[in-house]
């Protein structure tokens, strides 16, 4: 237990947490709660035991990260400093400083209130408007407001927790088991280290069923005939297909949880149980690609796991990489690279806002003390992660070897947190005639300039055999575009037997092109109401912001339709973007949707629309 907080200095130092941890430490967490207290509603009372072997050279006192949220009643012999706008420093005197590898065991009695971690939701806020809900969602440094920790992913403990909730509500969490006890008291053990921000709690009315030898679907009653139909027999094949590519799966059952529509992201990787947005339902199967990614997550991030947020890249780029090799090996090569086509979409538009030069545009972002790694979240460490995992392969130059390599890394790495240095040696230790030629620095290409120059990326994979997925597309897009519409060539074109995928891809160039010239637009959208009157939520992002980047008012009240039905991040925050950035009338429907959906979003979304719309500053 260092002075300062995270790793010390260089890449492995943690700026985002203000405990006394260091990287690769170990420790163990029991935890109980009650939930939610009897006494107050809202709150979650909470007994949190840390044991912990001490440093050479530790000072007399242990920071643990903590929120404001949290009221602590016990153990915090100083009260709690300030440290960062989303945490604070829950300083723990010791008696005196301890000999180099004493065991420590602290127990901490605290409260959780409505900090951003821990979500408390209304009946009208759930699928079956019922019962009241909670979840808590740790990524990135949020989980120090659910209980006193080491909030830094570059820490692994094993935790286990007793969890007692009312009459009528059940709770899961991330852990390898669980059992059911008397009085409504769940007890969970999760026997594989992990960092914090992958322990997870729900307590909910939510029932089970069973979709394959070691997973289950969650969900509220009323959504679990469709959980389970969406789901069913198909995700042992992701996981075998992942085990043959990527080593054994560590974490026993592979469990889906089905979220409240106001939870923000997709999907969360929570090990042994992925959080999923409601969204996820389309009845066809078509957003599975959101299940792969969370369980490719199973070994990049979950077994090997970036040491800071500012290496954010090494769990989502290497994830990415993960996902479209799952893909391939079960749908195929075209559809992968249609799929990761849309992925390089996204990618140009996220530099198209923010610039190419923009910081964040790197693979390893400077985080300065002070500022929320939650607000550094874009595309980059996604599709450029991806780009650069993509050329390493390339340098490898066939498959099988590198797939080789992703095993031999997950086995090198399992259960620690590392950065890119860690992985790029142990490619160029791996591959010796590789670094021999000097591959880190063929120029244009220096693995140097991969990590910390912004801008596209020096290399692109290559998608051509999605081709004869998307030149349909492409093409049709290009009718749409035309001054005047050639009708009989669009009516030659059936898009009834297209994948989503080949929808959405054809959307993007729809937007790409747009505005459309006056009129083809209103067309489009009568002659295909399978896009414009469409329930799958990736096609509706797309035809929304196409609805706004063309001023198509008749259709403004699907924009607000599909903000009130769901609140995920990466929806919610392109669409206030476009909103605000068009005219009198749009910035008149942001507001007016805000005001109405601000209570169901969640807090970190709701401070990002605000900020968006010039409502008070989201996080100083
Ligand atoms: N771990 C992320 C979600 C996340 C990132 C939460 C950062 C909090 C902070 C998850 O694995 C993810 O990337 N989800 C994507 C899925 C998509 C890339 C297939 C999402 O939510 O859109
Ligand atoms: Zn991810």
């Amino acid at each position: 237990m260092g002075s300062s907080p995270g790793a010390g200095h260089g890449p492995g130092a943690d700026v985002a947490s203000a405990s006394s941890a260091a990287r690769g430490r170990c420790g163990t967490c029991t935890w109980s709660c009650a939930s939610p207290s009897r006494r107050r509603a809202r709150r979650l009372r909470g007994r949190a035991r840390w044991s912990c072997a001490a440093r050479a050279g530790a000072a007399a006192e242990l920071r643990l990260d903590a929120h404001p949220s949290l009221a602590v009643s016990r153990a915090a012999l100083l009260p709690p400093r300030p440290f960062a706008s989303y945490g604070s420093a829950l300083h723990i005197a010791l008696p005196q400083p301890p000999r180099a590898g004493q065991l420590l065991t602290l127990l901490i009695d605290y409260e959780a209130g409505e900090g951003p971690g821990v979500c408390w939701l209304s009946p009208e806020q759930t699928a079956g408007k019922q019962k009241p809900y909670m979840y808590t969602q740790g990524q990135a440094v949020l989980n120090r407001s659910f209980f006193p920790c080491f909030d830094t992913p570059s820490v692994k403990f094993t935790y286990s927790a007793t969890v007692k909730v009312p009459e009528g509500f059940t709770a899961v969490m991330s852990a390898t088991s669980w059992e059911k006890q008397k009085d409504n008291t769940f007890v969970f053990k999760m026997s594989q280290p992990i960092p914090s921000y992958l322990i997870a709690l729900v307590v909910g009315d939510i029932v089970s069923a069973d979709v394959g030898p070691r997973s289950r679907v969650w969900a509220e009653p009323c959504l679990i005939e469709a959980a389970k139909k969406e789901y069913d027999g198909v995700i042992e094949e992701f996981l075998v297909v992942g085990e043959k590519l990527f080593g054994p799966y560590v974490w026993g059952r592979y469990d889906i949880l089905f979220m409240p529509p106001s939870f923000p992201f997709g999907g969360m990787e929570n090990p042994c149980l992925t959080f999923v947005t409601p969204c996820l339902l389309a009845g066809d199967r078509s957003l599975v690609d959101v299940i792969i990614h969370e369980i490719s997550h199973s070994w990049f991030g979950n077994l090997v796991t970036n040491a800071t947020w500012g290496e954010f890249w090494l769990n989502e780029g290497f994830t990415m990489y993960a996902q479209r090799r799952i893909t391939t090996e079960v749908y195929g090569l075209p559809y992968t690279c249609l799929e990761a086509a849309t992925g390089r979409a996204l990618l140009r538009q996220h530099m198209d806002a923010t610039g190419e030069d923009h910081p964040l545009n790197k693979l390893r972002v400077v985080i300065e003390p002070g500022i929320n790694p939650d607000d550094t979240y874009n595309e980059t460490p996604y599709e450029k992660g991806y780009c650069f995992v993509s050329y390493l392969a390339h340098l490898v130059g066939n498959q099988s070897k590198f797939d080789a390599f992703l095993q031999a890394y997950v086995n090198r790495f399992k259960f620690q947190s590392i950065t890119a240095d860690d992985t790029l040696g142990f490619f160029l230790e791996y591959f010796p005639e590789l670094k021999e030629k000097g591959v880190d620095s063929i120029p244009g290409f220096e693995f140097d300039r991969w990590l910390n120059t912004p801008g596209w990326p020096p290399y692109l994979p290559d998608l051509s055999p999605g081709q004869q997925l998307m030149r349909p597309a492409d093409e049709l897009a290009e009718l749409w575009a035309a001054d005047s519409l050639n009708m009989e060539a669009i009516e030659a074109v059936d898009i009834t037997g297209w994948r989503t995928y080949q929808l959405v891809y054809f959307l993007d160039q729809v937007l790409q092109k747009s505005p459309l010239p006056e009129g083809n637009l209103k067309r489009l959208s009568k002659m295909y109401p399978k896009i414009s009157k469409a329930q799958n939520a990736e096609l509706r992002l797309r035809w929304c912001q196409i609805i706004l980047k063309n001023n198509l008012e008749a259709e403004y009240s699907k924009v607000k339709d599909f903000l009130h039905s769901q609140g995920k991040q990466k929806y919610t925050l392109p669409l206030y973007r476009a909103m605000w950035g068009g005219s009198e009338a749009t910035r008149a429907l942001a507001m007016e949707t805000f005001s109405a959906t601000a209570p169901q979003l969640h807090v970190n979304v709701q401070n990002y629309v605000k900020k968006i719309l010039g409502l008070a500053a989201a996080e100083a």
